[in-house]
């Protein structure tokens, strides 16, 4: 029996990596996660099989296993049913937090377990109080994170989090809790109540990493609790002796770590950076005085200038997202391109909330891959083009940071929308983006703002092209 389970979890490893493989392309991402979802099926049912599980049969209730999988099943059915696309971030960190939070359960049933005549070597003590403070530092960095996200009252205020010499007391509790993990992994015998304290210190460390930090920021360090996640996952397979865990939590593990680094690197900031800093405490110093007006375009004017455009190129962001205007723009894009016109989309790789953000959407309204490029590819065109039009996305496009040495994203690479010959921004009025800061493409002499909810702008740029004729 052992064989054919280690042989099922190998197939298991298997459709994980060439799930993940096929989610690195839009074609094939959709069937990237059937295939990575269909090793988990597997690998869940082959575990009810499981020597661990099988050789306690008379204490094991099935009964409840099952009824825990179908409850915590439905709800996620349900959860990813519902969820907005804007809600994305916050999901997909509560998951996150679940996985650490699951890996941090499994070591304290390990660690409060009587083992009898055959105590845990040292080795995997230790890595069950690795695991344990990792998944548990996930766990309850998650739910802060969740928290910021869903913008729930309570963590509104990140600055009411902050206080002085908080780097010290944050290193404290962790170093309280590595040395409480070490106390109980050499003694072999550590009580309930240490073994709780130690749980209470690495929760309490992820609460604390993660409560001061923006919730703007909360993307990165979302990615990087992921990361966590999977190490603790992959430790504690091996405390479990689970193969199946074991690759699973290595391959979350490297992937969540690679995605926070490529993330932080887009928006030019270090991890540590994002961690220990705050936008308001980027920049060096005053952000030059942006000059020139803002210039607004009403629809119809906006849509005679596009109707003409023999190359336009589109730029959606966060406010696309929030607006919902995929479909109408993939309409409007339609028209353009049976009038002749060359249309492209340009994604910056920080663009809206979450990465792959704008893909997903693009993708959702039906638009094909090729004409949608990312930032390496398509900046060189921009002064090719007729119209730029600038969708809700704001930071992504802010010259600031190719111009502006004391600007808080001096250095994060932008689309180079202001090279167009003209420029057409659609937003609902003064708001700032992510970064909080003004935009100078805004007041450029070849920029026109076209004000409104993006949805309902396109909706009107659309009738004003079909109204040519
Ligand atoms: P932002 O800079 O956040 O700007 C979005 C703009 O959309 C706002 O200026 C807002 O202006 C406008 N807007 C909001 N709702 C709208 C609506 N219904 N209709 C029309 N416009 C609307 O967006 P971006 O350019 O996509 O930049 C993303 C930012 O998020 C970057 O700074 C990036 O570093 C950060 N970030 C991204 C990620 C990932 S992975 N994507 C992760 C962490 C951080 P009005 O209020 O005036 O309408």
């Amino acid at each position: 029996m052992g064989y054919l389970i280690e042989t099922i979890y190998f197939l298991t490893a298997a459709l994980f990596i060439l799930g993940l493989k096929r989610m690195s392309h839009p074609t094939t991402a959709r069937s990237g996660i059937i295939w990575a979802g269909g090793g988990m099926v597997l690998a869940t049912v082959v575990s009810f099989a499981h020597p661990q599980i099988t050789a306690h049969a008379s204490v094991v209730n099935y009964v409840l296993m099952l009824i825990a999988i179908a409850i915590g099943g439905g709800i996620a059915w349900w959860g990813a049913k519902i969820v907005a696309m804007t809600a994305m971030p916050q999901m997909i960190a509560i998951y996150n937090g679940m996985g650490g939070g699951a890996a941090a359960a499994i070591a304290a049933v390990e660690l409060l377990k009587d083992h009898g005549a055959h105590p845990l070597p040292v080795s995997i003590l230790l890595m069950a109080v690795a695991g344990a403070v990792i998944g548990a530092v996930s766990f309850s960095g998650s739910v802060v994170a969740f928290g910021k996200l869903q913008e729930l009252k309570f963590f509104k205020d990140d600055a009411k989090f902050r206080f002085p010499g908080q780097q010290k007391v944050n290193a404290a509790i962790f170093a309280g809790a590595v040395l409480l993990g070490l106390i109980i992994a050499l003694s072999h015998s550590a009580s309930g109540p240490l073994i709780s304290l130690f749980f209470v210190l690495a929760l309490a460390f992820g609460a604390m990493m993660a409560l001061p930090i923006g919730g703007a920021d909360m993307p990165v360090v979302i990615s990087l609790f992921n990361a966590f996640t999977g190490l603790a996952v992959a430790l504690e397979g091996f405390v479990l002796g689970n193969s199946a865990m074991i690759i699973a939590g290595i391959i979350v593990g490297s992937s969540g770590t690679l995605l926070t680094l490529m993330m932080a690197k887009a928006m030019n900031r270090s991890v540590s950076n994002v961690l220990f800093s705050n936008w308001a405490a980027l920049g060096s110093g005053e952000a030059q005085a942006v000059t020139g007006s803002l210039k607004p375009m009403e629809p119809p004017d906006a849509a005679i200038q596009m109707a003409y455009a023999s190359k336009v190129i589109i730029v959606p962001g966060y406010g696309m997202a929030v607006a919902q205007a995929q479909h109408k723009i993939w309409e409007m894009s339609k028209l353009l391109i049976e009038r002749g016109a060359t249309v492209k989309f340009a994604i910056h790789p920080v663009a809206g909330r979450m990465p792959g953000h704008m893909n997903v959407l693009l993708a959702e309204a039906g638009v094909p891959y090729d004409y949608i490029a990312d930032i390496d590819e398509i900046n060189e065109e921009f002064a090719t083009a007729d119209v730029a039009l600038v969708i809700g996305a704001n930071d992504v496009v802010n010259p600031a940071a190719r111009n502006d040495k004391s600007s808080p994203i001096y250095g994060m690479p932008i689309l180079n929308v202001d090279y167009a010959k003209n420029v057409q921004v659609i937003k609902r009025g003064k708001g700032v983006g992510f970064a909080g800061i003004e935009n100078a493409l805004f007041f450029a002499d070849n920029t026109r703002m076209v004000y409104g909810d993006a949805q309902k702008v396109v909706a009107a740029l659309i009738q004003g092209i079909k109204d040519l004729g």
